[in-house]
């Protein structure tokens, strides 16, 4: 009696303490037991047994998964049935056999139903896909729905993402590291390929978890500074390619690449790779038909052309749509897309940087082929803390277009600041162009629901590598999972997607979701105001990372008198004149400027008097202090959780948050010091002292 009673308060006990072990490798995913013995018991009886009707690799692996998980959940897996046998049966069905069981209504690709009903005569949770690949997402569902607790009664659940294309761009390299990574090197071993790792079935797992369908493996510079991303299109590398793919379609995703335009003569020994010349045309042709001998539903490619060194028609007196029409004429037969990267610039174009992507692309809309898609960053810079959203959205209502945000923090702290991101990418989705009057949102371009182009979508640069928790610091797992949830229902508030995913992966104690959704939601504001407020720009040192004013003079222009580029139409580049009405008005006056895009616009007196009354250069001064007692607020919240989530992650983000004190710090002093001098106006408050060097 004695023994059962301990073994039985052990049960509980264990159960609800967290696992011990935890290095957030398992991300998401956890698959914990449900420590509420009721609620487990209750599931239990829902997922007794599980009929898969239907036979694919990708039902399989929706099949192991929901084995996975609610083994891990529920401590047992339900036995796989031939048919329902008794109430509470899982049935998950694909495609055809779906259509079978029931009314599929007007479901869009990749969508699913999940409802409870009865099969048989018996109490059933159904789940089926449009496709396949509906399936495997709506058994992710079916998952999510555990893991955050809610009830499998009634369900009737009709999902479908609102965006066909949902792209994974990874930057890594063959030679192992990764582009403005910043979790450890590339999870892609090429040099051990078509050997596999466990990894990649891991990413694959992730990536499908939140409905991502395509990925590029490889980074868009592809031959600079000696880089051989070039040479994954050669016989060596297709068969390694190949066996990616297989990881990669298991779940659903395609497999990209990004290709160097000069590969006719880094490969072909051409001596040419003018789009016009038809031995180059000849050549892309047999290298596509060689890509696809190896991968039947290879994805396409991305191509970075004419920007930072990597070559591109230009060198011909060849456009961007020579270029991509002659690729999108070798890949389209096989059906392939080719991925064209409006970040493109020269030195030989309009000082204003920022203004050239419009310049070279906008006046080619139309004259892309219908397999072509034009990739563009959400700002016309450089993914900065805030940018306004680039004016080509909307500007090329004949082409698809592309939306590419940068999952990975390259200029918002890379792995030692807590930055989530989803809700910029919130204010970048929801803008509104004002294509075709309002609503004309970034979302309905990207989703090609506003000019009804097919082949729209969106790309995220990844944030993983080979560190043990996937993204260096752990929040940032948050980015990963916000950049999918959002790619499928761009309607999803920040707050919901943090919660989720909170729930997720440090279970769904209500202190611990709002401690830690609460710091979330506040982060990206924080780091704005302890590095560029109001617009400022590019203030950054060379690695993107810490503060470095002197050398940005050309992006924030600041002088004795006042700070910011002016790009206004009477005084300034006339960067405004890109957008269309009522923004090209708003943005160009210096009265109706969004506060947090001043900067970018206007060039504006340190003196002037803000909305609030406050000085330009107080508000400059005191937001780097209040942005670092932000980050001072977030370890206080933080230390709350000390006992309420395993020590490991615990320690992890501790350690997360000390280092991002020390650079929001380095930050503020950086900044006031730099403002105090040019400006020889004091701070109100009397902090800022100018240091001796
Ligand atoms: C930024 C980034 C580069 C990257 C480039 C691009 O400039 O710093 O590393 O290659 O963007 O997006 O092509």
């Amino acid at each position: 009696m004695k023994t059962r009673t301990l073994l039985l308060v052990w049960s509980v006990v264990s159960l609800a303490i967290p696992a011990l072990g935890e290095d957030g490798y398992r991300f998401w995913l956890r698959y914990d037991p449900v420590p509420d013995q009721a609620l487990r018991e209750e599931y239990r009886r829902q997922c007794r047994e599980m009929v898969v009707l239907g036979r694919s690799e990708v039902l399989d692996a929706a099949r192991d998964e929901l084995l996975r998980g609610l083994k891990g959940m529920l401590g047992q897996a339900p036995p796989s049935v031939p048919k329902a046998s008794r109430d509470g049966v899982i049935v998950i069905a694909g495609s055809q056999e779906g259509r079978e069981i029931t009314d599929l209504g007007v479901l869009g690709t990749d969508g699913y139903l999940i409802q409870s009903r009865r099969i048989g005569g018996k109490a059933a949770t159904v789940i089926v896909g449009r496709t396949d690949r509906g399936a495997l997402y709506g058994a992710f569902r079916l998952l999510r729905l555990l893991q955050t607790r809610e009830s499998l009664e009634r369900l009737n659940i009709n999902d479908e993402p609102a965006i066909a294309l949902r792209m994974a761009d990874q930057w890594d390299n063959p030679r192992g590291d990764v582009e403005r990574g910043y979790a450890g090197a590339s999870i892609f071993h090429w040099d051990h390929l078509p050997a596999l790792d466990e990894r990649y079935t891991d990413y694959a797992r992730m990536l499908a978890s939140v409905g991502i369908n395509g990925i590029v493996l490889n980074n868009v510079n592809t031959a600079k500074n000696g880089l051989t991303g070039w040479k994954l299109i050669t016989a060596p590398y297709l068969p390694k390619t190949a066996a990616l793919a297989g990881v990669f379609r298991r779940y659903g995703i395609r497999v990209y690449l990004s290709v160097n335009f000069a590969s006719p003569m880094l490969i072909g020994g051409l001596k040419t790779a003018d789009p016009l010349e038809p031995a180059v045309q000849e050549w892309w042709k047999n290298r596509a038909r060689e890509i696809y001998s190896y991968i039947p539903d290879f994805g396409g490619v991305l191509v970075k052309a004419d920007s930072e060194g990597e070559p591109g028609p230009f060198t011909y007196k060849r456009s961007p749509t020579d270029g991509a029409n002659m690729l999108a004429a070798a890949f389209e037969p096989l059906g392939g897309l080719v991925v064209w990267r409006a970040f493109v610039y020269g030195k030989d174009r309009n000082p204003d940087r920022i203004m050239q992507p419009y310049e070279i692309f906008q006046p080619l809309d139309g004259h892309f082929a219908s397999n072509v898609a034009v990739q563009v960053k959400n700002g016309p810079l450089d993914f900065q803390v805030r940018e306004p959203v680039s004016p080509l959205f909307g500007a090329m209502p004949k082409t698809n277009q592309v939306l590419e945000l940068q999952v990975t923090q390259e200029y918002t702290g890379q792995a030692t600041h807590v930055v989530y991101l989803v809700p910029e990418w919130k204010e970048v989705l929801s803008f509104d162009t004002f294509a075709r009057g309002r609503t004309s949102t970034v979302e309905a371009v990207v989703s090609g629901r506003l000019f009804g182009n097919r082949h729209c979508g969106i790309a995220g640069v990844m944030n993983i590598g080979s560190d043990r928790n996937w993204t260096g610091q752990l929040l940032a797992q948050a980015n990963t999972y916000g950049y999918g949830r959002l790619a499928w229902n761009p309607d999803l508030s920040a707050e919901a997607i943090s919660r989720e995913w909170v729930e997720m992966t440090f279970g769904t104690n209500p202190r611990v979701v709002a401690t830690i959704s609460g710091i979330l939601l506040k982060s990206w504001k924080t780091y704005e105001q302890y590095t560029s407020p109001l617009g400022l720009g590019v203030l950054c040192d060379k690695e993107h990372f810490g503060p470095d004013l002197v050398h940005r003079q050309k992006q924030h222009h600041a002088d004795a008198e006042g700070v910011g580029y002016d790009r206004t139409l009477e005084t300034g580049s006339g960067f405004v004149a890109q957008y269309r009405s009522p923004w090209k008005e708003i943005y160009d006056s210096l009265s109706t400027c969004p506060e947090e895009l001043l900067l970018w616009f206007h060039h504006v007196p340190y003196r002037y008097r803000l909305q609030s009354g406050k000085t330009l250069i107080q508000y400059i001064y005191d937001s780097h202090f209040e942005g670092v007692e932000e980050v001072r607020g977030f370890q206080a919240e933080w230390r709350k959780l000390r006992g309420l989530i395993d020590p490991e992650r615990y320690n992890q983000v501790t350690e997360v948050l000390q280092g991002q004190l020390a650079a929001a710090i380095k930050w503020r002093d950086a900044i006031n010091q730099y403002f105090f001098q040019i400006s020889g106006i004091p701070d109100a408050k009397g902090r800022i002292t100018v240091s001796e060097k």
